[in-house]
C-alpha cells in the first residue's frame, strides 16, 4: 500500500477522533472471489505483504476471512532497509494479530497465526473438508498497513468432496453473494490465466452485482503456467471481456514455493523478472504485477476518499456551528478548545483535498484502461 495514503488517511482519522467523529472515512472493503485454487489467497497474502494465510491446492480456505488491517504507529525503533522482518522470518514487537475468538492473545509470530486459522476452520467445520459461512474475524496491527478490511473466500466448486453438503456450489455462492453486494466493496476477480476466461466464476459472479464494472478489478494469475507461445495480451487489451476497469496480470508463488518457504519479498523479485523478461510483455512490464495492483487498489480508495470528502466536510462544519453555538451560550473554554479543534480538523481536510487534487485529476484516466 502507498505510504504517503496511509499517513494521509491516518493523520485524518486521527483529526476527527479530536473532534469525536470516528471513522469518518468508510474505506471499501476488498473481496477475492474465484474458482478454488485461482490464487485468491496467495493474492490478498501479497496486497498484505507477510505471509499468514493458509494456500494450497484443493479446498483450503473453508469460512471467509475478514481481515482488518489497523495502522498503529511503530513504538520501537523503525529498521533500516524497510521490512526486514519479513525477510528473515522473524517477530517485529510493532506488528501483530488478534482474533475476535481468542480476546486478548496477540500473536506476534504470523505462522502461528495462520495456524490458528486452520485450527478455527476446522473446529467450525470438522476435519474432512467441510465449510461454513461463520467468519474467522481476524485483525492485524501494523505501521506498515492501511486501515483498511480485506475479505477472502472459499472459491467456487461444483462437486462436493468429503463432508461437504450436496448443494455445496449454492451454499459457497451464497457466501460470496453477502460480502460483493455490499455497494461499498471492491471486487478482485480472480482468474487463472491457464484457464478459459470465458468460463470465469468470479467475473461471472462479479457482473450479477456489478454489471457496469464500477468496482471489479481482473486478476490473472498464474501468468507463468500459461502453454509456451500463449499469453494475456488479448484479455489486457479489453479484446476477450472488457472490463472497465481492466485486468491485472500476476505471479504468485507456485506449491513449490509454498513447500520450500519461499518469502514474499523473494515472489515479489521473481514475478518483476518474469515480466520484464519475457517477449510479450516486457514492453508493458509497468501494469503487470502485485506492485501494479497495489496501486491501482490505491487509486481506487483515493477516489472513493474524494467522494466521501463533502459529506465529512459537511459533518464537520456542522459540529463547528454546534460548537460555537454552546460557546456563545456558556462561554465555556472547554467548548471554546473543541471549536478550535473542529477548525483544525477542517483545515486539515482541505490540506488533503489540495494535496490530492494533482494525484486523482492526473490519474483518473487510469481508472478507465
Ligand atoms: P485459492 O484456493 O484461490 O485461495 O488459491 P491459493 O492461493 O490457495 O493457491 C492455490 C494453488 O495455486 C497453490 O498451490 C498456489 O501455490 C498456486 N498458485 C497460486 N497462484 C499462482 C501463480 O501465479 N503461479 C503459480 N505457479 N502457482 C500459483
Ligand atoms: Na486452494
Ligand atoms: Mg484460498
Amino acid at each position: 500500500m502507498d505510504e504517503q495514503l496511509i499517513k494521509t488517511v491516518n493523520k485524518l482519522q486521527d483529526a476527527f477522533v479530536t473532534v469525536g467523529v470516528h471513522n469518518p472515512v468508510d474505506l471499501p472493503q476488498i473481496v477475492v472471489i474465484g474458482s478454488q485454487s485461482s490464487g485468491k489467497s496467495s493474492v490478498l497474502e501479497n496486497i498484505v505483504g507477510r505471509d499468514f494465510l493458509p494456500r494450497g491446492t484443493g479446498i483450503v480456505t473453508r469460512r471467509p476471512l475478514v481481515l482488518q488491517l489497523i495502522n498503529r504507529p511503530a513504538k520501537s525503533a523503525p529498521k533500516e532497509n524497510g521490512d526486514v522482518s519479513e525477510k528473515k522470518g522473524e517477530e517485529n514487537p510493532d506488528e501483530w494479530g488478534e482474533f475476535l475468538h481468542l480476546p486478548g492473545k496477540k500473536f506476534f509470530n504470523f505462522d502461528e497465526i495462520r495456524q490458528e486459522i486452520v485450527n478455527d476452520t476446522d473446529r467450525k467445520t470438522g476435519k474432512n473438508l467441510g465449510i461454513s459461512p461463520v467468519p474467522i474475524n481476524l485483525r492485524v496491527f501494523s505501521p506498515n498497513v492501511l486501515t483498511l478490511t480485506l475479505v477472502d473466500l472459499p472459491g467456487l466448486t461444483k462437486v462436493p468432496v468429503g463432508d461437504q453438503p450436496k448443494d455445496i456450489e449454492r451454499q459457497i455462492r451464497e457466501m460470496i453473494m453477502t460480502y460483493i453486494t455490499k455497494p461499498n466493496a471492491i471486487i478482485l476477480a480472480v482468474t487463472a490465466a491457464n484457464t478459459d476466461l470465458a468460463n470465469s466464476d468470479g467475473l461471472k459472479l462479479a457482473r450479477d452485482v456489478d454489471p457496469e464494472g464500477t468496482r471489479t478489478i481482473g486478476v490473472l494469475t498464474k501468468v507463468d503456467l500459461m502453454d509456451q507461445g500463449t499469453d494475456v495480451i488479448d484479455i489486457l487489451a479489453g479484446r476477450v471481456i472488457p472490463l472497465r476497469l481492466g485486468y491485472v496480470p500476476v505471479v504468485n508463488r507456485g506449491q513449490k514455493d509454498i513447500d520450500s518457504r519461499r518469502t514474499i519479498h523473494s515472489a515479489l523479485d521473481g514475478e518483476r523478472n518474469f515480466f520484464e523478461s519475457h517477449a510479450a510483455y516486457q514492453n508493458k512490464a509497468q501494469y503487470c504485477g502485485t506492485p501494479f495492483l497495489a496501486r491501482k487498489l490505491n487509486l481506487i480508495l483515493m477516489h472513493h476518499i474524494k467522494i466521501s470528502l463533502p459529506e465529512i466536510k459537511a459533518k464537520i462544519s456542522a459540529a463547528l456551528v454546534k460548537y460555537q453555538s454552546e460557546l456563545e451560550q456558556l462561554g465555556d473554554p472547554l467548548t471554546d478548545a473543541a471549536g478550535q479543534a473542529a477548525n483544525t480538523t477542517l483545515s486539515i481536510i482541505t490540506e488533503f483535498c489540495n494535496d490530492f487534487r494533482g494525484s486523482l485529476e492526473g490519474q483518473s484516466t487510469d481508472l478507465s484502461t
